[in-house]
């Protein structure tokens, strides 16, 4: 086949954070973190078609408001690259979620991601993974990841990205509360904790080494005992219900739960797809939660899935 392409599908997985250490706020006002990300197989899937000028189409398996203006980060990131490599022409594009809105699993940066990587293609900018990546991180210190996906550890402000070896899968059940929590807010209540119980934060903060040896060892009870977010009392404080949610994902059987990222999305470890069943029926009956979703991890990064 010869020729421009017309068209381009590349769908990104969504995430959530199995450790979350932070620590203290750089000059642009970034906290420095050691974080363990794992993809997992929720994705939001990109079509980006030529077209005479940029446009943004939502399709959406979850609840929740996606705003469609230039704030969205499909939007913005579809004209950074048409900045920085003086692209002059333009892309429809079509997004369809299924990662929580607005859920602490980074599904704008997914967003952010597939785009990128959609119109490296449709435009033959020939970029390549490491100068999107690069890209990505001005868009948020998320969407990095989202592009390497599998499992990583993160550094910096989480953009600086190593893989980290896991053996087998691991399955997720993640308990949406409803509420939305906004991640700058989070990090703001987090400080003021910190201040409050006269804690000094780790300039460098680091990632609990017995969590990779569970990962590589495929140890699920010591992955649950590693499960760790220093942004949890943040989320429960901003968040009426969620410290409950977490609690009864527990009492009802996951072997650990942990709020995901700045949250309010629950991600919680269990044994099997059974397990997590009963689990989404007890929050759901007991009106702790808007929905639940089931996802495996570790998933593939971002990646193109057709093009003509
Ligand atoms: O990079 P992202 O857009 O996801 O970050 C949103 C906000 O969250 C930042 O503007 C900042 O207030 C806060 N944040 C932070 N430290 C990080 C990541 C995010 O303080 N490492």
């Amino acid at each position: 086949m010869s020729g421009a392409l017309e068209r381009v599908v590349v769908r990104a997985p969504g995430k959530i954070n199995l450790s979350l250490h932070v620590g203290g706020v750089d000059g642009r006002g970034y906290h420095a973190l050691a974080t363990v990300f794992q993809a997992v197989d929720l994705y939001e899937t990109v079509t980006a078609t030529r077209a005479d000028e940029m446009s943004l189409e939502i399709t959406s398996e979850v609840p929740g408001e996606v705003p469609l203006d230039g704030t969205n980060l499909a939007l913005r990131a579809a004209e950074l690259l048409r900045t920085e490599c003086g692209v002059r022409e333009a892309a429809a594009l079509h997004v369809r979620k299924q990662v929580p809105v607005a859920g602490g699993m980074a599904g704008g940066s997914a967003d952010a991601a597939a785009v990128l990587v959609a119109l490296d293609r449709l435009w033959g900018l020939g970029l390549g993974a490491e100068a999107l990546r690069t890209l990505g991180a001005r868009l948020g210190a998320d969407v990095p990841f989202s592009m390497l996906g599998h499992t990583a550890l993160g550094r910096g402000n989480g953009a600086d990205l190593t893989t980290v070896l896991t053996h087998g899968e691991w399955t997720w059940l993640l308990a949406v509360p409803g509420g939305h929590l906004s991640t700058p807010e989070v990090f703001r209540r987090f400080d003021e904790l910190v201040l409050a119980g006269g804690r000094v934060p780790p300039e460098r903060p680091e990632i609990d080494e017995r969590q990779l040896q569970a990962l590589s060892g495929g140890n699920l009870e010591l992955l649950a005992d590693t499960l760790h977010n220093d942004l949890q009392a943040a989320a429960f404080a901003l968040h009426p219900r969620l410290e409950e949610v977490v609690e009864a994902a527990e009492r009802l059987g996951a072997i650990g739960a942990i709020v995901s990222g700045s949250g309010p999305t629950v991600a919680a470890l269990v044994e099997d797809e059974a397990a997590a069943r009963t689990i989404a029926a007890g929050l759901t009956e007991g009106g702790l939660v808007e929905s639940c979703l089931i996802a495996r991890g570790s998933a593939p990064g971002a990646s193109v899935l057709e093009e003509s």
